[in-house]
């Protein structure tokens, strides 16, 4: 069906509820194949509910069996009720779903059954026979029912996927289901997850240790809530380091004071029912990378240069506006873009653009632009506790300046970032 640009899903026949049919709303149902006998007592069942759902139902050997089953016919196992392999079937009258068989008279199907229907269920009437199954195609075209003994999705049923197309047509998909729609659907869910609560909670919040408690808050509950749905999830993985415990505690009677919070450390419920996992508690990012190295993974994860927790949101001085975000990201990508097509990413331990709170003005094309100023950040580092500024030369800043203005709209000033760490830290909050 996904070859046809249908959208379908397999559900295992005890999961299938009632609740479940009604909020996963079919708009088509195939009741599959299966080893099982319908005569022997605890084999699987159709919900009865599709039945009642008003959508088009394809039964397939055993789904035809169980169908004829639960709508009133018989099924029966017993010497000679086999049929494996190669069958052809003679059209009785002509049906919808089998549009295009029969031209040139029987049609090869691929059979593999050891019991048969007996008694077709009442409404039902042959479209189709073979010679040791009188009821190879049955329907009740007033429900939209169909029933067929052999196999139409395998290779060896040579006009079965036209069957599928035909079934498809009549329950009214449009076959626009592809790679590139799945794209579009997959990326929207991702998006809405949680951005709406993030961003309303942060409204006119600017303080930067208030917005990165305000963020940790919310992963927790957000966390929490997720891993709720997660049954038997036992363990919680983190890629905690050595500085994000460093910089986030005060150890009492220490040295340290904390610098800033880490959502990762100590912001975790007491209570929630996970292991935590977290086996670079006590390593530098260059001791990572070093390990990831032990490990053999490929240089390409090892090299990428670090996110922070708190997302774009510590790289937004002041307030957070999904507009100052939108912008923000672009700019990032031209950034990033420019410093990969130099040559430079490897050499860079970091490198992200910060969007200031600062509109300036500026002439474009003759007219006066007020739009954001950004900053660039680049820096070399071994373990992120202390990091200095990366020399970009000036046809690089220039070349990467004009790009991020002419493309992004809403940038009209471009600035590079020279303070090291100490006296600045990496991020901008
Ligand atoms: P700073 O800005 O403290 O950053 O010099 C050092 C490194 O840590 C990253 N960073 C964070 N990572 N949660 C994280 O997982 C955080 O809250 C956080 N704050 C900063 C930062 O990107 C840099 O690589």
């Amino acid at each position: 069906l996904r070859e046809l640009n249908v959208y379908c899903e397999i559900h295992p026949y005890q999961n299938v509820t009632d609740a479940f049919l009604t909020e996963f709303a079919p708009k088509a149902i195939i009741f599959s194949g299966g080893p099982d006998s319908v005569t022997r007592e605890g084999s699987p069942r159709a919900p009865e509910a599709a039945f009642n759902l008003g959508v088009p139902i394809l039964g397939i050997c055993y789904g035809q069996q169980v169908m004829m089953h639960q709508l009133g016919g018989r099924v029966e196992s017993g010497h000679g009720t086999a049929e494996f392999g190669r069958a052809y079937v003679t059209p009785k009258v002509s049906l919808n779903i089998l549009d295009g068989w029969f031209a040139e008279g029987d049609e090869q199907v691929w059979m593999s059954h050891g019991d048969h229907v007996s008694d077709i269920a009442p409404g039902f009437e042959v479209y189709g026979t073979s010679p040791n199954a009188p009821y190879a195609i049955t329907a009740d075209t007033s429900r939209n029912f169909f029933a067929v003994q052999f196999h139409p999705e395998v290779h060896h049923t040579p006009n079965g996927a036209r069957l599928y197309e035909n079934f498809i047509k009549l329950a009214g998909f449009s076959g626009d289901w592809t790679m590139g729609a799945y794209r579009e659907q997959a990326i929207a869910a991702i998006r809405e997850d949680e951005q709406e609560l993030f961003l309303s909670e942060l409204e006119g919040m600017s303080d930067p240790e208030t917005k990165r408690k305000t963020i940790g808050r919310l992963f927790i509950d957000v966390f929490q809530k997720h891993a709720n749905d997660i049954e038997g999830a036992e363990f919680l993985a983190q890629g905690t380091l050595y500085p994000d415990v460093i910089e986030s505690v005060s150890f009492s009677g220490g040295p340290s004071v904390t610098i800033k919070s880490h959502h990762n450390v100590g912001g975790l419920p007491e209570k929630m029912g996970l292991k935590l996992v977290e086996p670079l508690r006590e390593l530098f990012k260059d001791e990572v990378r070093a390990l990831g190295r032990e490990l053999g993974l490929p240089e390409s994860f090892i090299g990428r240069h670090p996110f922070p927790g708190p997302g774009l949101a510590i790289r937004c001085p002041g307030e957070i506006t999904r507009a100052k975000l939108d912008i923000l990201r672009q700019a990032d990508a031209v950034y990033i873009d420019q410093i990969r097509k130099h040559g430079l990413y490897d050499e860079i331990w970091q490198a992200f653009v910060a969007i200031l709170p600062v509109r300036t003005v500026g002439v474009m094309g003759d007219g006066r632009t007020y739009d954001y100023a950004c900053a660039l950040r680049a820096v070399t580092s071994v373990d992120g506790m202390t990091a200095d500024y990366y020399p970009f030369s000036h046809e690089f800043l220039g070349e990467t300046a004009t790009r991020i203005i002419n493309e992004v709209k809403g940038i009209n000033r471009v600035t590079y970032d020279i303070t090291s760490k100490p006296p600045g830290t990496i991020e901008w909050e």
